[in-house]
This record gives structure tokens, C-alpha cells and sequence, in this order.
């Protein structure tokens, strides 16, 4: 028996093309991504409350920049790029710390306040008419929202309000519907770092789509027992996944949760959002908690995933076990990021070579597919 050739052109008409191969392989593609995406748009970088106090600082790769978010002394989170004026050291070299009241870098010993300001310069001491002021740390534009810092390298950053509390009111219908939530003032209950080698838009894509609950999420659809059906929770605006009958509340055997947030109305109660914010962001609702997703790409075939599962206070002052609901999503997690795996050496196969099919269930990664290649100019 021959077959014939594998070719584009004898896909049916009525199956919208996936992004090709190449897009999730090529390193060229991916130093585009970083120009043209991660440093044009805000990102995710830090939860706010993790630099508690003054002198804390964390550092998040933002495209091809490090990005240092700092705590001032006056209490403002502050974002710079983490590079010494003098003759360009990373300031920084940890991930995470806290100073008393500068940053000082360890190869000449150019110290910088909290604010970014140049205070001291060895040397420049007896050079009194050197205007220090022009030698300060490279201001980064910093947002909190949800409880986190977004940052934006870009000269001119975009509308925060369109771009980001936008994928809300384009998901939900309006913003004060995540907003309801108030994820700022909910604690860390658990954080799990996801190493995946896989492409971040192959993360984008999953986490947009249903069509994979029935085959990879068993517990997922004990819970949300619609996803069977692979209409993603983001298929149409303001709708919620129903939990099943039996389940009491969104943990990994249907056991009862915690407590409805206070600002849950009835209407949200009993019900999963899911909002993707482009470029590397997602935010799941449920009644209880709240998880969210910040990835960092670190490599055309790596991607970084942070998760956050955050709980009102109360319920991690009075000891209880939130494992069981951390472990729900954890193994959602590890399903999709396996998945995710499974696909990438793939892309490079002359199998994808012209890229895959969405079904019309997935029509929508579509409008991603769109949005990023207006980004490159493609
Ligand atoms: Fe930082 Fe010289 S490079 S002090
Ligand atoms: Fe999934």
C-alpha cells in the first residue's frame, strides 16, 4: 500500500491551521518573541507581598532583561533594570534577598539607595562637579494589580488598564468581577516552580483549551464535570464551570474547601474561572482560593512556571490542610506540563513542519495565534 505525501494543502478546508513547527523551535523566533512581546508588554514579575520589607528584592527575567523589584524605605515596590551604570555588572546575582539600605555592586562598589539613586562612587568623592544624578539605576515602569508587580521594559509601556485588567473584562465581562475576589489580600498557602521543557506558547495554548480535560484531567472533570465536553471555561464571557452535584468543594477527591471568599457573590459561588493574560499569565477562580500562574521564558524549548495558591488569611492562621486543594491543581499542572513536553521535540518534525489543526472547540487559540504574529509583524 503507498500513502500519499504528507502535505498542507490536503488538510480540509474547515480546520483553522496551528502556528508552524518552526514557530516553537527556531531560537531566531524566540529572540523576536522576547524583543516584541515579554519587553513591550507588562509582565507578571513578583508578588508584592513577598518583599514584605523595606530592603527586599527579587529579580525576574523579563525578555532578555533582568529586572530587580526592590521595597523603598518608603514602603513603594520599585523596579529597575538589575545593571551597575559604572561599567555594566549585574547588580544583583541572586534571585531573592533583602539589603538594609542600598545595593551596592560587588565589582567596584557603586552604591545605589533603595530608589535607585546613585549615593556613593568610589573614587568620584573628590570630583565634586560629576552630576551624580545622571548615573542613578534605569528605572523599570512597575504596576500592582491582583497583589503582584507587573513590569514593562518598554520605553513607552502600553495601556495597563487595556492589556492587562482588559483579558479580565474580556473574560468575565468587567474587571471587578476578578476584582471580587480580592486577591490582594489573600496569603501564599502554597508555591510550586515548574521547570518545563517545552515552548511557552505551547503552555499558552494548552491552558486555553478543553478539548485535553477528557483524556488527561481525570480529577478535573470529577470536579467540573462539563469540561468533559472540551468547551474550555474560556470559551464564552462570563462563564463559569459548574461543579459537579457531589462535589463539596474544588479539591482532589471533591472534598469540602474553605470558606466562599468574602466578595464571592452567589452567582460565583460553586463555579471555576480561568483568565489567560497575555503574554504569561493565568488566573483560576474558585469560590475558596485562587491560583495563579506566572511563566518565565527562559529558552525557545524552556519555560519557568511559578504557580501561587493563595487562601484568605484566616484559613492559614487556623492550621488548616490545604493540601488536598493544592493537589487538585498540582496535578493538573503536571498533566498539561507533561503533555506540553510530549509535544515539543514534535515541533521539529517534518510531520509539523506546515503546524497542526484546531478543532472548532479551539478556535479561539486562533486569536492568539493572530495576536502574536501582529507582534512580530509576521
Ligand atoms: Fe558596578 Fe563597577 S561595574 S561598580
Ligand atoms: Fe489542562
Amino acid at each position: 500500500m503507498t500513502t500519499a505525501p504528507l502535505s498542507h494543502t490536503s488538510l480540509p478546508q474547515s480546520l483553522h491551521p496551528t502556528l508552524p513547527g518552526h514557530y516553537y523551535t527556531d531560537p531566531e523566533i524566540f529572540r523576536r518573541e522576547q524583543e516584541h512581546v515579554f519587553e513591550t508588554h507588562w509582565i507578571c514579575a513578583v508578588r508584592s507581598a513577598d518583599l514584605a520589607k523595606p530592603g527586599a528584592f527579587r529579580t525576574a527575567q523579563v525578555g532578555r532583561e533582568s529586572v530587580l523589584v526592590v521595597r523603598g524605605r518608603d514602603g513603594a515596590l520599585r523596579a529597575f533594570l538589575n545593571i551597575c551604570r559604572h561599567r555594566g555588572a549585574r547588580l544583583c546575582m541572586e534571585p531573592r534577598g533583602e539589603v538594609r539600605r542600598a545595593l551596592q555592586c560587588p565589582y567596584h562598589a557603586w552604591t545605589y539607595g533603595l530608589d535607585g539613586r546613585l549615593s556613593a562612587a568610589p573614587g568620584l568623592t573628590g570630583m565634586p562637579d560629576v552630576d551624580r544624578s545622571g548615573y542613578g539605576l534605569i528605572p523599570v515602569a512597575l504596576r500592582e494589580w491582583l497583589g503582584y508587580a507587573w513590569v514593562c521594559t518598554a520605553d513607552e509601556p502600553p495601556s495597563f488598564e487595556e492589556t492587562v485588567v482588559g483579558a479580565a473584562v474580556e473574560r468575565l465581562g468587567d474587571a471587578a468581577s476578578i476584582e471580587r475576589y480580592r486577591t490582594e489580600d489573600l496569603a501564599l498557602g502554597e508555591r510550586v516552580t515548574y521547570d518545563v521543557r517545552a515552548n511557552w506558547k505551547l503552555i499558552v495554548e494548552n491552558f486555553m483549551e478543553c478539548y485535553h480535560c477528557a483524556t488527561i484531567h481525570p480529577e478535573l472533570t470529577d470536579v467540573l464535570p462539563e469540561f468533559t465536553d472540551g468547551f474550555a471555561a474560556q470559551y464564552y464571557v462570563g462563564h463559569g464551570a459548574r461543579f459537579a452535584e457531589e462535589a463539596e468543594g474544588f479539591t482532589v477527591d471533591g472534598s469540602a474547601g474553605f470558606g466562599t471568599l468574602p466578595g464571592v457573590g452567589p452567582e460565583q459561588d460553586r463555579r471555576y474561572y480561568a483568565i489567560t493574560v497575555r503574554p504569561t499569565v493565568f488566573v483560576n477562580l474558585v469560590p475558596d482560593h485562587v491560583i495563579l500562574h506566572r511563566m518565565y521564558p527562559m529558552a525557545e524549548d524552556r519555560t519557568v512556571v511559578e504557580c501561587d495558591w493563595l487562601y484568605a488569611p484566616e484559613v492559614l492562621e487556623s492550621g488548616a490542610d490545604v493540601s488536598k486543594s493544592v493537589e487538585l491543581f498540582h496535578r493538573v499542572n503536571s498533566q498539561d506540563f507533561e503533555a506540553c513536553e510530549r509535544t515539543q521535540p514534535a515541533m521539529s518534525s517534518r510531520a509539523y513542519r506546515a503546524g497542526g489543526v484546531l478543532v472548532p472547540t479551539e478556535h479561539h487559540i486562533g486569536a492568539f495565534h493572530t495576536w502574536l504574529t501582529e507582534r512580530l509583524g509576521d
